[in-house]
């Protein structure tokens, strides 16, 4: 018999930085994996790399500004290692665009979030001597049918995209540019990597997408709504609310979470299913953004305060125990101070477990750039911030103290970063809880008594496994 010998093609060094939301970490581990099928192999010393990539977040200035920063520091990489090729991929790249080969001149690749298949060919073109720019946005591309190289990953823990884009033109947001339009992800695809992740020993998944509550599967193709959809696509139809039983069904050792929810689409046949499925947890993102329904029309959120309110009282309707986390934004164009009360009023009567607050950043191109006037001054934006921080904190700890005493399920994720005694993990409301490790281990789903609760963690001891894991 001949002996084949052969020479193992000559491995090159990537090293990937992310930034911005889950979604940008997800894509991290798709591109890892098209550059992996092509000869590169993920390293986590930045001086050890061949290629850098930065994936990057263009959705505040301060986040590019971060980026921009980090860019200049890599010219000491390149200064060690003239062969060093920088790349710029993402939400950043595709709004800069050309802009980024010709200000930030040590960048050699530009890729946004559409092009990642190209990423081996626009190393090969740089390889040639060349510079290499793909900004390209697709209707149809999910990347569904790649195996994510899990980056980073606690093994516990893992993302899966459902869908890409977004179609809402918030009038503050870059994401529609960025992202280009939405579009979902075949659902057997979905379920294969559930299931993959399950044989791995994940035991949580987060299916993500900028708006999960238009997710809609009919067989392909752009985004149709579920009306105008023809009878025999209606009969195949799945939306986001099948998608999530039918991972609940696929997977049912594991534990299922999402993000993010829009209040104008979130309706009670996703709450009923959560409420069905004792492995989904009990947990929504459902970003308000302000509490006053003039400014929500600004924003073009197609909500008003009352519909969000509604919103949020059928959560609590069907799934008492839920916990609901916001977005907010402070100092929006024109908002005056009696409609910064209505959102720090509307924060108060939602009770949000936490939320995520920002001050308004003016991105060029978006809608409100164009037509409106960033007229709220800096230290009012600042001061306004300051006081919905306050008011959330304040919020957070009394929500969770109403833990204490009580048995809650925790997934152990990692161990804490203040012991190596204690684990960390998070419980069915998303809340990050801490304790001792006994005999535990990471991945173990555990009964943790509450002793103590802070704005931002739980404290307590283990009393037990939980069953049905
Ligand atoms: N300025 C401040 N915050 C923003 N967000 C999106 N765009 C902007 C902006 N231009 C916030 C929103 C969104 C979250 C991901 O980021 O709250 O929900
Ligand atoms: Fe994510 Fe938006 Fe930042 Fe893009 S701009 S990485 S979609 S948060």
């Amino acid at each position: 018999m001949e002996t084949l010998v052969q020479t193992p093609a000559a491995v090159r060094k990537l090293y990937i930085e992310s930034y911005g939301c889950a979604m940008n970490f997800s894509d991290s581990e798709i591109i890892a994996s098209i550059m992996g099928e092509n000869g590169f192999e993920p390293t986590q010393d930045e001086f050890d790399a061949d290629v850098i990539f930065l994936n990057t977040c263009a959705i505040r200035d301060n986040a590019e500004q971060r980026i921009r920063e980090r860019l200049k520091h890599l010219r000491a990489n390149k200064k060690q290692n003239r062969d060093l090729i920088i790349g710029v991929l993402g939400c950043m790249a595709e709004r800069l665009k050309d802009k980024l080969l010709e200000e930030e001149k040590l960048v050699d690749v530009v890729a946004g979030p559409d092009s990642y298949r190209e990423l081996p060919k626009l190393v090969a073109e740089v390889d040639e001597g060349a510079r290499a720019i793909n900004v390209l946005l697709s209707r149809e591309e999910t990347y569904g049918d790649l195996n994510p190289v899990r980056l980073n990953s606690n093994g516990v823990s893992a993302f899966i995209s459902i869908m890409r884009g977004c179609d809402n033109m918030c009038s503050f947001c870059v994401v529609p540019f960025t992202r280009g339009r939405e579009r979902s992800r075949d659902p057997e695809s979905i379920l294969r990597e559930a299931k993959e992740l399950a044989i791995a020993g994940y035991k949580e998944i987060t299916l993500l997408g900028q708006n999960v509550d238009s997710y809609l599967w009919f067989g392909g193709g752009p985004k149709k709504e579920f009306k105008n959809l023809s009878e025999e696509e209606k009969s195949q139809a799945v939306d986001f609310a099948d998608l999530l039983e039918m991972t609940a069904l696929a997977v049912p050792e594991m534990r299922i979470r999402y993000s993010t929810s829009h209040p104008r689409d979130i309706d009670e046949k996703v709450v009923k299913t959560m409420a069905r499925f004792k492995n989904i947890c009990n947990y929504i993102h459902l970003p308000a953004q302000s509490g006053n329904s003039r400014v929500l029309d600004m924003m073009s959120r197609n909500y008003t305060r009352e519909w969000y309110m509604e919103k949020v009282k059928m959560i609590r309707d069907i799934l008492p125990d839920c916990g609901i986390s916001c977005d907010i934004i402070a100092g929006f164009c024109t908002e005056t101070e009696d409609e910064h009360q209505d959102t720090l009023s509307l924060m108060e009567w939602s009770q949000f477990d936490f939320s995520y607050m920002y001050k308004y950043s003016e991105r060029p191109g978006t809608p409100a750039a164009k037509k409106l006037a960033d007229d709220v001054p800096e230290d009012v934006k600042g001061r306004r911030l300051q006081e919905i921080i306050a008011l959330q904190n304040e919020i957070s700890k009394t929500r969770n103290q109403r833990y204490i005493g009580q048995v809650v399920e925790v997934l152990v994720e990692a161990e804490s970063k203040r012991s190596a005694d204690e684990w960390m993990g998070r419980n069915d409301q998303n809340i990050v809880t801490v304790f001792p490790k006994e005999n535990y281990q990471k991945g173990d789903l555990v009964k943790v008594l509450v002793e103590s609760a802070s704005t931002t963690t739980l404290r307590g001891r283990a009393v037990g496994r939980v069953e049905w894991l």
